[in-house]
């Protein structure tokens, strides 16, 4: 019971530490994201919330999904035509910066 309790108390640091080091992993910067939208801006709006029922708004939406998306649509994972020559040419970083600038606006009132 007490070795029981011990292994425990151990695996909670070290969870922890996981779930910081993915976290921190995908970190974007804010400042480089918000240059690299000027294109998107053009469908998502320039403060990230559309004005076109077919595209979503991007603003205040959780970063580590966002991540996720620009780069399922780059490699074709998810398919839309209008999306894809937009983030066909982007990195990694890209994509984390973009998310990263989307996340910290002020979602849709
Ligand atoms: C020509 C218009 C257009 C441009 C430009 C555009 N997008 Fe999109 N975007 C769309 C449409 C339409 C969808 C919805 C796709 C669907 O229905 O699956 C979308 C979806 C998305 C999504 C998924 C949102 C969700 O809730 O799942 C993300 C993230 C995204 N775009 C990011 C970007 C980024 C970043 C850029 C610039 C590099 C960009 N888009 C440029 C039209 C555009």
């Amino acid at each position: 019971m007490r070795l029981r309790l011990a292994l425990l108390t151990a695996a909670i640091p070290v969870a922890a530490l996981l779930i910081y080091a993915t976290g921190a992993a995908g970190a974007g910067s804010k400042a480089d994201g918000e240059a690299k939208a000027a294109v998107c801006a053009a469908c998502h709006g320039p403060k990230g919330i559309s004005v076109n029922p077919l595209w979503p708004s991007l603003a205040g939406q959780q970063e580590a999904y966002l991540a996720k998306q620009i780069k399922e649509f780059r490699d074709g994972v998810r398919v839309e035509a209008t999306m894809q020559p937009f983030v066909v040419n982007l990195t990694d970083q890209d994509a984390e910066d973009l998310a990263a600038y989307y996340a910290s606006l002020s979602p849709c009132p």
